[in-house]
């Protein structure tokens, strides 16, 4: 009898145990997918190891020189169109590719963010983007379905000029339920229109009943600062010597970040300040003065953030000398510099 009961409760235990195994993690909040997102760092956006891997500049081990210098989180940034075939398919040699960056960045013990970016494309010509965005998210959507939840999905980059509020938020009612068939519970990342503008986040349109939504913003005020020299920027393209920061410049920034938590306070949603940096063109200490100003403020508001970019321009990486730009990591992470 006695043997009979310990073998039954054996069984019994093990059923639990077997059930318990097998349970579903119940999904984590968007609040604890943006804790966990911290500080990060924009990566491979224009790497041409997109168009031939052997060429890129970006390695394997990169993933773990930005996790060791205390980031927690990588925005992969993906100009998947131009590698669409007639049916807004990606070949496989591209799957890879993106396998290989969500790998080494996983391995590496960094959250992900993969951010659709054919931003330009999608605003100048909305008509021409919206089948290859749904096409996009339908096949990478589908491909990372069985991804842990620390990879998560930036549906698009600053939809701007078109791609206004109105048209944003219709192609938001269309795409937000296509992803949502594979990916019901996995964060998603979206942000207002005129390139993820603070001014125009009271325009979202987000289904009430998601609540596994990160809310994004990019910040890059003062313009003339920040972008001084930028030739993509005409009415900036030629400034230069301008500094930074007042304490009125500061102040600035504190209030602006004031209204978006405001803004993610009201509506119960989480915030990504998804893009920052101030490009070369300015002197290295106003740099690093916006730079931490930037990140320090973000994080009194408690906004996860990522900074804009690892190598290219804006840089925190040299490429050339393999190596962090000090003066501006240390501005990230404070101590590492
Ligand atoms: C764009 C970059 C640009 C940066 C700052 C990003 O979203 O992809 O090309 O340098 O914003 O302007």
């Amino acid at each position: 009898m006695r043997a009979f009961w310990k073998g039954a409760c054996a069984l019994a235990l093990a059923a639990m145990g077997v059930g318990m195994a097998h349970a579903a993690k119940p999904a984590p909040s968007a609040w604890d997918q943006d804790r966990v997102l911290g500080r990060g760092v924009n990566i491979i956006g224009y790497d041409p190891l997109w168009k031939d891997f052997r060429q890129g500049h970006f390695k394997t081990y990169h993933f773990f020189k930005i996790r060791q210098a205390g980031f927690t989180t990588v925005r992969i940034v993906l100009q998947s169109f131009e590698h669409m075939d007639k049916h807004n398919q990606l070949p496989q040699k591209w799957i890879d590719t993106l396998d290989w960056a969500v790998n080494g960045a996983t391995h590496a013990g960094l959250n992900v963010i993969v951010d659709e970016h054919d931003y330009n494309l999608c605003s100048e010509n909305p008509d021409a983007c919206h089948d290859k965005l749904i096409a996009f998210w339908r096949q990478v959507g589908h491909h990372l379905r069985k991804r842990n939840s620390n990879v998560m999905f930036e549906l698009l980059n600053e939809p701007h000029g078109p791609l206004d509020a109105a048209k944003w938020n219709a192609t938001l009612r269309e795409l937000i339920p296509i992803v949502r068939r594979d990916n019901p519970t996995r964060t998603l990342v979206i942000g207002p229109t005129q390139w993820n503008s603070l001014h125009q986040i009271d325009t979202l349109e987000l289904p009430e009943n998601d609540r596994h939504i990160i809310v994004t913003f990019h910040y890059y005020d003062p313009m003339r600062f920040t972008h001084q020299g930028a030739s993509w920027v005409p009415a900036f393209a030629n400034v230069s010597g301008v500094t930074c920061c007042t304490a009125e410049e500061r102040a600035k920034i504190d209030s602006d970040f004031d209204q978006v938590s405001a803004w993610s306070k009201a509506h119960d949603r989480p915030i990504l300040l998804g893009e920052f940096g101030a490009r070369e063109g300015g002197d290295m200490a106003s740099r690093v003065a916006w730079t931490s100003a930037v990140a320090r403020s973000a994080e009194r508001h408690e906004f996860a953030w990522t900074y804009w970019q690892f190598d290219g321009d804006f840089i925190v990486w040299d490429m050339k000398k393999d190596d962090w730009v000090r003066p501006i990591l240390g501005a990230l992470i404070p101590g590492k510099g």
